[in-house]
C-alpha cells in the first residue's frame, strides 16, 4: 500500500515538479490558460529561483501530492500582494497525474492551501477558476465548498475551440 501526503515543495524537487507542470499542460491543454510553450521558456532556474524565493512562503507556496516518494500532484497559492487585495488568495494549477487520480489527492491538496489561507489573519476567501466543462475539478471545488459567481465567455482559445472559465470562491469567514 503506498503512502499518500501533500507538502510544500523544496527547492531540490524544482526538476521534478518543472516535469510535473509541463505534463500537465501538454496533456490538458483545456484545464490551463498557460501553453506548453509558456511553460517551456520558464526554465529550471526560474523553477529554482521561485521554489526557494517568493514560493516558500509565507503567504505563497507551491504544495506537492506525493505517493510515496514520487510527486504526483501540486497546487499553487498566493495571497493577494496589492494593499486592496490582502483579503483574497488564488489558487492556481491544481492538478493530479491521471495514474493518481481518484485517490484523494486533489481534495487533500485542495484542503491543505485552504487550511494554510486560515491561518494567515486578514484573508477572508480563496479564489479559484475552471474551465467549463471540467466536471472532475467542479466537482471536487463544490464539494469543498466553493461557489461560482462568474463566468467569462470565451476565456481561451486552444486550436480552434474557445472555452467559457468559471470563477469559483470560498468565503472563509462564513
Ligand atoms: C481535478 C483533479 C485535480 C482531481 O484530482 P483527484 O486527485 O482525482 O481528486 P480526488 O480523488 O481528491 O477527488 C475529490 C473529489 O473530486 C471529485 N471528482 C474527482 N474526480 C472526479 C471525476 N472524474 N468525476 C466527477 N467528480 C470527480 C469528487 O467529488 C471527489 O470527491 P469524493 O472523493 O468525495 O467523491 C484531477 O482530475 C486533475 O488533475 N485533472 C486535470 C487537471 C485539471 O483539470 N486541473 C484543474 C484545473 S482548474
Amino acid at each position: 500500500m503506498s503512502e499518500l501526503s501533500v507538502r510544500a515543495v523544496p527547492p531540490d524537487a524544482a526538476e521534478a515538479l518543472r516535469a510535473l507542470r509541463q505534463r500537465a499542460l501538454r496533456e490538458e491543454p483545456h484545464a490551463f490558460l498557460s501553453s506548453e510553450a509558456e511553460g517551456e521558456r520558464r526554465d529550471l532556474a526560474e523553477w529554482r529561483e521561485n521554489l526557494a524565493g517568493k514560493w516558500a512562503g509565507p503567504e505563497q507556496w507551491v504544495l506537492g501530492a506525493y505517493r510515496d516518494a514520487e510527486l504526483v500532484g501540486m497546487a499553487g497559492c498566493f495571497r493577494g500582494e496589492r494593499d486592496k487585495e490582502r483579503h483574497k488568495a488564488t489558487v492556481w494549477g491544481m492538478y493530479v497525474a491521471p495514474e493518481a487520480r481518484g485517490l484523494g489527492l486533489g481534495r487533500a491538496l485542495l484542503s491543505e492551501a485552504v487550511a494554510r489561507m486560515r491561518e494567515l489573519e486578514g484573508v477572508l476567501q480563496v479564489q479559484l477558476s475552471v474551465t467549463a466543462g471540467n466536471e472532475a475539478a467542479l466537482a471536487l471545488y463544490r464539494r469543498l465548498g466553493f461557489r461560482d459567481y462568474g463566468r467569462e465567455p470565451r476565456a481561451m482559445q486552444v486550436g480552434e475551440e474557445f472555452l467559457d472559465e468559471l470563477y469559483l470562491v470560498l468565503p472563509l469567514d462564513a
